[in-house]
């Protein structure tokens, strides 16, 4: 089964170009690895992103975001999951 989780959140400080690339190395290798597909948008202080894979892979992973001293108020403008039968982030983001 799959999830996918979509939210928005305020960053926690400023964050510099170098914060901001290292992260995106950090996410994308472990993304990869584990067959996590998403979206990950900053800009103003503020976070968006959408997770995509295997059910408890997602769960763990979204679990230490929410912990992630990075991320300031998790704004929940659109948080939302749902149980998917396959994966559909190309679907996803041209629906957005
Ligand atoms: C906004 C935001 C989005 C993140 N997205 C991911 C992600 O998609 N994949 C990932 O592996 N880590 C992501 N991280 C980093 C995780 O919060 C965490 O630092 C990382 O999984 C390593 O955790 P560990 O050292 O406890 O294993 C994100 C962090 C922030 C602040």
């Amino acid at each position: 089964m799959f999830l996918t989780i979509c939210y928005l959140s305020s960053a926690s400080d400023k964050l510099t170009i170098e914060d901001l690339e290292s992260l995106m190395i950090e996410a994308k290798e472990f993304n990869n690895a584990n067959n996590i597909r998403g979206v990950l948008i900053y800009s103003d202080q503020t976070f968006f992103q959408i997770i995509e894979g295997e059910y408890d892979k997602i769960k763990l992973l979204f679990e230490k975001i929410l912990k992630d001293n990075r991320i300031g108020i998790m704004l929940s403008l659109r948080y939302w999951k749902e149980s998917l039968s396959k994966q559909n982030i190309i679907d996803l983001i041209v629906d957005i």
